[in-house]
């Protein structure tokens, strides 16, 4: 088998994500030259249509969804020439062997994208194994949700590995497609400042926001059952959270990072129903106004009553030598006050200041990282006021900032999924989520469900544009921190 798949198959290929993320990201790399000559792509779906309409709804994504600095008529005709359409019903047997027959040959490699709902994976794992299309030169990438809990996310990882071994499998976390995702590991293991910097002796605690200022986006049905914890903390966050607190890897491979991560999320100390209520808090949003636009409530943008949450922040602690007794404060939402996804590492105060004794003041030092919407990297330190010092020294806060825009002004920000995309097609597993990492998350995130429920916690309400409930600041401040707003 070449490592390069020469045919790419989407199933969900009508669906929001392919039309939003993944033909723009294609359409993306194709400019770029990036996708290998060959490379053919065969969208499926269950729309009855020929290549051409598949073709045009293509065009149209492209179109809405790449910056007008990229977009071009003559480059998106060429990459439409790649494009092919399989009309295909994952329950019926039939359109799998209409796709391997427009596949053909499979020896130069095929890659395949699951984008539907998982209730289909089963079907459709069948369906390509009976169609022939399971074979070593085959390989599979799944999109999230993988599983509801533990014993759901095994049956699925059990029905993909009845056809796919583990290193034909490429499970999907698009925040590890984010550039400055991968910037963390360039910040921590290609500089030597900070790693020895990076421990219990100097760190205070750890924040990871992900913030968002959207409601549910007509997608009710899927996150009314989800909820913020298993929407968003099982996977991203606890992604991020292993790419902070993981040890250093011997070498950038696929192998070697993701053994470190499953450590560090192996080594999540469990949330009981004793320390449920100190721990987590959970809110779900009311109506109120997101940067002075009014905004209806969950409840009745769902259209029914829920005790679903769209809010949580909760304290977690990673056992092992390296972190022991650093809180590590994760906190997500909808309807918040703006779009954010930062990482703050909180140091603590130099040991002694020497110039208390000057009536000055020190601040500890911290690094931010955020993600998204800006990418940037600050640290704050401290630093003299200019001057004479006759009224006492006096100590400023300033920071250290490499702006992305500024420093690589010569290079387009692109979608994570432009990156996820290239690598499924060249066989690069590093940035995808190996099943010990996934059962891991999904072992803690049931045991914090386990220990809510228990503990009888139920979402607290909180006005749309607010950052969560009030209990969720009070979590921060009974252990002396204050979230990074
Ligand atoms: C998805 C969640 O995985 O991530 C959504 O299902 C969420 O609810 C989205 O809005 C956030 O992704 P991003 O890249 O916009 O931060």
């Amino acid at each position: 088998m070449s490592d390069t798949a020469s045919t790419l198959i989407l199933f969900g290929a009508t669906g929001d994500l392919a039309a939003r993320m993944l033909l723009p990201s294609l359409y993306g790399l194709n400019c770029d030259g990036l996708l290998p000559a060959d490379l053919r792509i065969i969208g499926t779906a269950r729309t009855a249509q020929e290549d051409a309409a598949f073709r045009a709804h293509a065009h149209d994504a492209v179109r809405d969804h790449v910056p007008e600095t990229i977009f071009d008529e003559a480059r998106v005709a060429t990459f439409l020439e790649r494009i092919h359409y399989v009309t295909l019903d994952a329950t019926d047997t039939a359109g799998f062997h209409r796709l391997a027959h427009v596949v053909g040959d499979t020896s130069g490699g095929v890659a395949i994208f699951l984008s539907t709902a998982p209730s289909l994976f089963k079907a459709t794992i069948d369906g390509l194994a009976a169609a022939g299309l399971t074979g070593p030169e085959v390989r599979l990438a799944l999109e999230k949700p993988l599983g509801s809990d533990l014993a759901s996310s095994r049956a699925i990882n059990d029905a993909v590995a009845g056809a796919f071994s583990e290193a034909q499998t490429f499970r999907i976390d698009h925040y590890l497609g984010k550039e400055t995702v991968q910037n963390l590991l360039a910040l921590r293991f290609a500089n030597v400042m900070f790693e020895p910097l990076w421990t219990n002796a100097t760190v205070d605690h750890v924040q990871i926001t992900v913030s968002e200022t959207i409601g549910l986006e007509g997608r009710g049905d899927y996150y009314d059952g989800a909820g913020a914890l298993r929407d968003m903390v099982q996977n991203h966050m606890l992604q991020l959270l292993a790419l902070v607190a993981m040890e250093p890897p011997a070498s950038f491979d696929a192998t070697a990072v993701r053994d470190e991560k499953v450590k560090v999320l192996r080594s999540l100390r469990p949330v009981t129903a004793a320390d449920a209520a100190q721990r987590v808090v959970i809110g779900q949003y009311g109506a109120g106004a997101v940067g002075s636009i009014p905004v209806p409530a969950y409840a009745d943008e769902l259209g029914k009553p829920s005790t679903t949450e769209t809010f949580v922040a909760l304290q977690a602690f990673v056992d092992n030598w390296r972190w022991a007794g650093v809180p590590f404060y994760l906190r997500t939402g909808k309807r918040l006050p703006d779009r954010r996804t930062e990482i703050v590492i909180q140091f603590k105060c130099v040991p002694h200041s020497m110039f208390h004794t000057r009536g000055a003041t020190t601040s500890p030092n911290r690094l931010t990282i955020a993600i998204q919407p800006d990418e940037n990297i600050e640290l704050s330190l401290m630093a003299k006021v200019p001057g004479l010092d006759r009224g006492g020294v006096k100590l400023r806060e300033v920071s250290l900032a490499i702006g992305r825009d500024d420093a690589f002004s010569d290079t387009r920000r692109r979608i994570a999924y432009e990156r996820l995309l290239l690598d499924l097609v060249e066989g690069e597993p590093t940035l995808f989520v190996r099943r010990d990492e996934v059962e891991a998350q999904w072992q803690w995130i049931d045991g914090v469900r386990a220990a809510w429920t228990a503990a009888g916690m139920v979402p607290k309400p909180y006005a749309s544009g607010n950052w969560g409930p009030s209990a969720a600041i009070a979590l921060a401040e009974r252990n002396g921190v204050s979230w990074n707003d």
